[in-house]
């Protein structure tokens, strides 16, 4: 959340206690909106590219009409990540204007700490890719344009989901109400959903349930605004490190796209594979937009992608999980932010007293990171793992999430034929 409306991280460090009344402006330090590094980003992205490539042109013979749709989607996508990596630079002077700003916490105690870093800078990729999703409609040639309704409904969904992140990011919204935020986002999608309500049970269970299929009717919409409200604040929570709130939407976006291509290529049902390339139409405009932001946000930060964009992505990833059909394996895509759930649960639930920022302690003089108490995978990381410095932290974090994400297709493929 921005300065305007934060306590801690809002202000600069305090002032010795004899000092004269505080004067927080001049202590601070006007920031320096240059530090990107897109380069870097899109050859580190070639590790992805090279398999994504390989999977669609050699691997899998997918129909032509519909590897088209899915290039054209690459094509806008890669346009909005030139074009998020423009307007970053442009809406930060226009944040900071209004005093939309952070303090870097794990930079206290050096000059870096006292610069102003500006804040939600998710609402520039949050607006490039809700264009780049509005334009593709007209390029997707599927015959059935009942898609389309879905389609809108998703993406009502994620634009309420951006206008509730901004508006936390400005008005600070308290914790426990935040939470429920992402539930209201997601009534359109609800409201729209038309398709159908069943879920196949898995073969060892069949005997037990007494039925291959499953309509859960009105639970599955449940279960549905469940899996919003679950991803849009286990990614929030899971984050006050440079770099990870945007990293693990990166992996986790990398991963869903591979699976996305391979259900095309090896499946003969035709609504398994529109549901597929339906995901991989969202998911390469998130992927492409928050590598230009991650450019700017990757150690040291600056910007800040405030709670604008922890919300987007959930959401965006949930609706694709939801309407792709496959949302057991987003489910396990998400193993560290499950596993950060459930350390954060006795301190979201009051049991254990929850700071303001649950972050790691940082030493000015070693410039390395400690582990505290409180209940998050960061500071359990840093325990398990000893002292290291943020952007270490951040990169071993990164491993594990796509560790998580090669775990989640070696469960698929041991489990295909027995499980379901
Ligand atoms: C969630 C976490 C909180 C964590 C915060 C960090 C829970 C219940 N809440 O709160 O513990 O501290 O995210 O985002 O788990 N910041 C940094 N470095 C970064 C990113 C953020 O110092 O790389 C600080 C800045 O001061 C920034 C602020 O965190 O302004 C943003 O926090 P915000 O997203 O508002 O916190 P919450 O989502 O409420
Ligand atoms: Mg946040």
């Amino acid at each position: 959340m921005a300065a305007r409306k934060r306590g801690g991280a809002s202000k600069p460090p305090p002032p010795a206690a004899e000092s004269p009344p505080p004067q927080p402006v001049a202590t601070s330090t006007e920031p320096q909106i240059s530090a990107s590094k897109p380069t870097k980003i899109l050859l580190f992205s070639l590790v992805f590219f090279i398999p994504y490539l390989y999977l669609i042109f050699y691997h899998y013979s997918i129909e032509s009409e519909l590897k088209r749709s899915i290039l054209i989607n690459a094509s806008l996508s890669f346009a909005g990540f030139f074009v998020t990596l423009v307007m970053i630079p442009v809406a930060s002077r226009y944040v900071l204007r209004r005093n939309l700003f952070g303090y870097d916490i794990n930079k206290k105690g050096t000059p870096q700490g006292l610069v102003k870093v500006p804040e939600s800078l998710g609402i520039v990729v949050g607006i490039v890719f809700l264009v780049v999703a509005i334009l593709f409609q007209y390029f997707n040639f599927t015959s059935d344009s009942n898609w389309l309704v879905e389609y809108n409904a998703a993406l009502a969904s994620v634009c309420f989901m951006i206008l509730l992140g901004f508006v936390d990011d400005v008005l600070d919204i308290p914790w426990r109400v935040k939470l429920v935020l992402p539930s209201i986002a997601a009534l359109p999608l609800l409201m729209a959903y038309a398709g159908h309500t069943t879920i196949m049970i898995p073969k060892p269970l069949v005997e037990y349930v007494g039925t291959e299929i499953l309509d859960l009717g009105w639970i599955y919409k449940l279960y549905m605004g469940l899996l919003a409200v679950f991803c849009t604040n286990s990614i929030n929570i899971h984050a006050g490190i440079n770099g990870l709130e945007v990293g693990q939407t990166v992996v986790i976006s990398f991963a869903i796209l591979i699976h996305n291509i391979m259900q095309i290529g090896v499946s003969s049902n035709d609504e398994t594979k529109q549901a597929h390339a339906f995901s991989m139409y969202l998911v390469q405009p998130l992927l492409a937009t928050s590598l230009a932001l991650l450019s700017y946000n990757w150690y040291p930060s600056s910007v800040f992608v405030g709670d604008t964009y922890t919300y987007f992505s959930g959401m965006t990833m949930a609706v694709v999980g939801i309407l792709g059909h496959y949302s057991e394996t987003l489910l396990i895509f998400f193993l560290p932010q499950i596993i950060n759930f459930l350390l954060s649960l006795p301190q979201l639930a009051g049991i254990i007293p929850c700071p303001r920022h649950r972050l790691p302690r940082f030493d000015p003089q070693t410039g390395l990171l400690t582990g505290t108490n409180d209940g998050t995978l960061v500071n359990v990381s840093l325990r398990l793992f000893g002292r290291r410095s943020e952007k270490s932290l951040c990169i071993l974090l990164l491993i594990l999430q796509a560790l998580g994400c090669c775990f989640c297709f070696l469960l698929r493929w041991i489990l295909t034929g027995w499980y379901k």
